[in-house]
């Protein structure tokens, strides 16, 4: 078994040779006689042809099947003019066949492996047959640009002075974090690891150790609800260095980015990327990772409004929250039930409800236009441009609320302006952004206490730390996104390398018990105290970025094995029940504190 060729390597250069290919039958056609058949492997496709004058027993072939898997010697010839397929590389030849062997004859497949038709096959179909799923071309080269990118991410961290360590995926519980997987430990009864979320902890310890340059193409693990871009278990391009700023590090991500870019699809990013605040990211675009291939801004005009006859508005305004507004330019022929969907979708984020004014030919239409003044109508013209054809939609609520649901509406009516064709978001434009400035904490108004914006490990920006204590919601951290087309691909930060301020921040901002501190994060206060270099790192979504680089909406495409919107992998049928001995294996008889 030994083949000379890949199913898409034949030219007629090659025309005359004999060779040896083995592989699936891709489709299989009787013309009279005369069966061809279109032989794939991983590369490509060659069409076999099985004459009864070069080929005599014609009966065996009565067994092959689409799908099985064939072992065939023959002699490459050139195709008629006329049979030529230019949409193959191999088009120019094919290979008579002189001789056959049949590895494994194949079922009849539970749904066709062409692309077309298979991306219209339910998912959880391909996904209980993900080896059919990932037979096909696309799947193929999905699974290929993720290699080439891992490779690529390798060689550029390498040359960059990176070295790949491995950390412990059982780590143990910490609070603050994601929601965790826990794994008992049969050795110490009644004592758990969790499986680590980010080997954010081991990286500062590796900085602390004196490495001064780690990534790891590292696994996480989550137990959060699922989505489209989160699965259960995941890969980060794991980044960690010491000595440096927040400059290096955009440096060093762009650089790999570009990187990337070139080796997988043969595309020139420009460097450096555009910097947006948190603030005027949620300001312009209601989201802290706004998808930049188009417009669409949101516009304030809390001052406009602070007096209206339209009480909804200036109540809203007197009550320190604000009004903001934002122009779907040309979506004035919205239908009820998409304006429905769109204010379901509004509500969803908190609104009361979407006001809105329609710019018809005939004039301006909407039940609260009679409210407004000629100043309030002036000034909406003029900032937001507006158009016969446009339609304005309006939120009154806190800032952070506003921003929030007029960054759905604006997604939402994105989608709708594509769909008729008013506006392009081309899915091969790369939109990077940094987002930076976030606060570095938020204030939790059910666990009425603060909570990192990131994770607790984040330094504050130097010049905001004495307002730490005066005015914690004020102070900014060192933490950067990175955002690409709307998508958070991945963020990092500046670290905190002083033991009191790390201290201070479990204990007096997050109000972690003491005694937690020390039990949960004691090994590194202490690490602090011998000599822990500034540092500072960042994680990348692998997964995200590969969907994004390969063109598909969903992780799932680009994970070999990837979980369902319910954590499970059909094909194995995991998770699944264990025995009662395996449990008492376990000796799980005390549970928690
Ligand atoms: P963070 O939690 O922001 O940071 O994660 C970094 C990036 O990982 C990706 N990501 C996910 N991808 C798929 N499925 C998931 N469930 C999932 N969760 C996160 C995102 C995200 O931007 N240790 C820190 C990084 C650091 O500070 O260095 C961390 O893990 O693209
Ligand atoms: P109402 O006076 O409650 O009938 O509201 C008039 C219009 O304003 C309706 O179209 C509501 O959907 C909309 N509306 C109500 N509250 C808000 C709000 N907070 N923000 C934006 N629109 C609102």
């Amino acid at each position: 078994m030994k083949r000379t060729n890949h199913c898409n390597q034949l030219t007629k250069a090659n025309a005359g040779i004999k060779v040896v290919l083995i592989g699936w039958i891709a489709t299989l056609r009787d013309h009279g006689g005369i069966i061809f058949i279109d032989l794939r492997d991983r590369e490509g496709l060659t069409q076999i042809v099985f004459d009864p004058i070069s080929f005599e027993s014609t009966e065996i072939l009565k067994q092959l099947k689409p799908e099985s898997v064939i072992e065939i010697k023959g002699e490459v010839k050139l195709r008629s003019e006329e049979t030529i397929n230019k949409n193959l590389k191999t088009g120019e030849i094919e290979v008579f066949a002189r001789s056959l062997i049949i590895h494994n004859i194949s079922d009849v497949p539970p749904f066709p492996l062409e692309d077309e038709k298979t991306n219209k096959v339910n998912e959880d179909l391909r996904l209980t047959y993900r080896y059919l799923d990932l037979r096909r071309p696309q799947s193929f080269n999905r699974l290929l640009s993720r290699h080439k990118a891992s490779k690529s991410a390798r060689d550029y961290m390498d040359e960059n002075g990176f070295l790949e360590i491995e950390t412990p995926e059982l780590f143990k519980s910490t609070p603050e974090g994601a929601r965790e997987f826990l794994v008992p430990s049969r050795l110490n009864p009644g004592e758990f690891y969790a499986l680590v979320q980010s080997p954010q902890q081991y990286k500062q310890m590796l900085m602390v150790a004196g490495v001064e340059r780690y990534y790891q193409m590292a696994r996480c693990f989550r137990d959060e609800d699922l989505r489209s871009d989160r699965q259960p278990e995941f890969t980060q391009i794991d980044i960690e260095m010491s000595f440096i700023d927040r400059e290096d590090m955009y440096n060093l991500i762009e650089g790999l980015f570009q990187r990337i870019w070139k080796d997988v699809i043969n595309v020139n990013l420009e460097l450096p990327f555009p910097h947006i605040s948190y603030h005027d990211a949620m300001n312009q675009y209601g989201v802290d990772k706004p998808d930049t291939r188009f417009d669409l801004k949101i516009e304030d005009f809390s001052d406009i409004f602070k007096n209206s006859e339209f009480k909804v508005f200036s109540n809203t305004v007197k009550n320190n929250g604000v009004v903001k507004a934002l122009n779907a330019k040309g979506l004035a022929d919205i239908t009820q039930g998409e304006l429905k969907t769109l204010e379901e979708s509004a509500k969803s984020m908190g609104a009361k409800g979407l006001a809105f004014i329609k710019a018809e030919k005939s004039g301006w239409k909407s039940p609260i236009l009679k409210f407004f003044s000629d100043q309030e109508k002036s000034a909406l013209k003029e900032r937001l441009k507006i158009e016969e054809g446009d339609i304005i939609f309006f939120a009154a609520a806190s800032w952070e609320q506003a921003c929030e649901i007029l960054g759905r509406v604006r997604l939402d009516s994105a989608q709708l302006l594509v769909k008729r064709g008013l506006l392009s978001i081309p899915d091969d434009q790369y939109n990077f952004l940094w987002v930076t400035d976030f606060p570095l904490m938020l204030f939790d108004q059910e666990k009425q206490r603060y909570v990192s914006a990131h994770h607790p490990f984040t330094s504050p920006i130097t010049e905001d730390i004495p307002k730490l204590d005066s005015d914690p919601r004020a102070v900014r951290g060192q933490h950067y996104d990175i955002v690409l087309n709307g998508s958070e691909i991945g963020g990092g930060s500046i670290r905190i390398h002083q033991p009191d301020l790390q201290k201070k921040v479990f204990e007096d901002f997050l109000k972690i018990p003491p005694e937690v501190v020390k039990q949960q994060f004691g090994y590194m206060l202490q690490a602090f105290h011998y000599g822990a270099p500034p540092h500072g790192g960042i994680a990348i979504g692998f997964d995200r970025l590969i969907a994004i680089i390969t063109g598909t909406s969903s992780i799932r495409d680009v994970i070999a094995f990837p979980k369902t919107q319910k954590g499970q992998c059909l094909m194995t049928e995991s998770p699944s029940a264990v025995t009662k001995k395996q449990l008492n294996d376990l000796n799980i008889n005390s549970i928690g504190t």
